[in-house]
């Protein structure tokens, strides 16, 4: 396999609004053809780290390279990016073949070869009907393929997307997720995107990048930040996550000995990042957990009541009481041997799905 060549750097990028430090020296890698996903709180600086990297804003300190060239001082224009954004803009005084063709003006491309690139870019949103509209006479979910085949439509090397789909009602944003999932295959181009839905960031993304107060706190596949997220923060912000305060009581052939608080003891494999002290949080998905039968065999094991069965379509949700506290479990209905409430059962998991957390931020530094 030949290794993939570095799209974009970033090193130490940090950016202030007066007091408020936006970024805080961010170091960020995207290789050739990555789709990378920004997920985090509101103003953890997304946007932010996005308008740099466009050259919209001025970073206070840090360095920018796109493909090897330092960026920093490069301005907008000069960059090779296509920006799509909530809401994004559309000249609405321009028809829409005149929206798409604008980046191709702005790089010079001959008359001729524009008309077949918009012809392409609109078959590829699958709006060739549209061309001489003004953007106003669109729907919402319009505008937003056309703000898409805009920022496709030159062909840059890296795409930017700041909650694309955010304004859109559920069927588009399933369906443009698809469209745009689709584009950067068959295009293969590197995208840096924003989104608030964690679905979409699992679904859509080669990495997923979480931010938090201008800093990176996690970055990994997104089976790696949902399963072994190596923060409380990381823990808590994806998805639902059981977390129980623990005590470290021992270390056992590479696991760990964890007195979950009121439950029971449990084994659980060492990794890094190690807690400081014996005090934890004890982590676990709710799919991560085994019941009755299934459980029987795993390394870790307790009992516990349930207290409710919450039947979902495909999912089915226990809650179960566990000495003095409440796991939450999630099965598939099909194999969730329908438990009835205040029945007592066997749950179990591996040692290596649980991982050990620093109770605070500060434990973790
Ligand atoms: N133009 C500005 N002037 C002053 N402060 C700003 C400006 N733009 C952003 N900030 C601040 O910088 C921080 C990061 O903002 P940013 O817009 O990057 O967050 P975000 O992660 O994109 O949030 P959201 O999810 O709400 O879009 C916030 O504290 C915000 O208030
Ligand atoms: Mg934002």
């Amino acid at each position: 396999m030949t290794e993939r060549k570095t799209k974009l750097t970033i090193r130490g990028l940090t950016k202030r609004y007066g007091a408020a430090t936006a970024l805080d020296h961010v170091d960020l890698d995207l290789t050739d053809g990555e789709f990378l996903t920004m997920l985090g709180p509101s103003g953890s600086g997304k946007t932010t780290l996005l308008w740099s990297v466009a050259g919209l804003n001025h970073p206070d300190g840090g360095k920018i390279w796109i493909d090897g060239r330092d960026a920093t001082s490069v301005p907008a224009s000069g960059r090779d990016i296509g920006m799509v954004f909530q809401n994004y803009a559309l000249f609405p005084h321009l028809s829409v073949s005149e929206n798409i063709s604008f980046p191709l003006e702005m790089r010079k491309v001959s008359p001729r070869d524009r008309s077949l690139a918009i012809t392409r870019a609109l078959e590829m949103v699958k709006l060739e009907h549209v061309g001489d509209r003004f953007c106003d006479q669109l729907s919402g979910g319009q505008q937003q393929r056309i703000a898409l085949a805009r920022a496709f439509v030159a062909n840059p090397s890296i795409i930017l997307m700041d909650e694309p789909l955010g304004a859109l009602d559920k069927k588009l944003r399933d369906h443009l997720q698809l469209e745009i999932k689709r584009l950067h295959e068959r295009l293969g181009m590197t995208v840096l995107y924003v989104t608030h839905d964690q679905e979409e960031a699992m679904v859509m993304s080669d990495r997923i990048c979480l931010m938090n107060q201008g800093r990176i706190e996690q970055i990994g596949t997104p089976d790696e930040l949902y399963f072994q997220p190596k923060s409380l923060f990381a823990a808590d912000f994806l998805g639902e996550a059981n977390l129980i305060p623990s005590r470290i009581t021992g270390e056992e052939a590479g696991c760990l000995i964890v007195e979950l608080l009121g439950m029971g003891t449990v084994r659980t494999r060492s990794t890094p990042p190690r807690p400081n002290g014996p005090n934890v949080v004890h982590f676990t998905r709710p799919e991560s957990i085994a019941i009755q039968a299934d459980a029987e065999n795993k390394a870790n094991r307790l009992y516990g009541h349930v207290s409710e069965v919450v039947v979902s379509g495909a999912i089915t949700k226990l809650f179960v009481h566990v000495g003095d506290a409440l796991m939450k479990i999630s099965l598939l209905t099909s194999v969730s041997q329908r438990v009835r409430e205040g029945e007592r059962i066997t749950i179990g998991w591996d040692d290596d799905v649980g991982r050990v957390l620093s109770r605070s931020q500060k434990e973790a530094a």
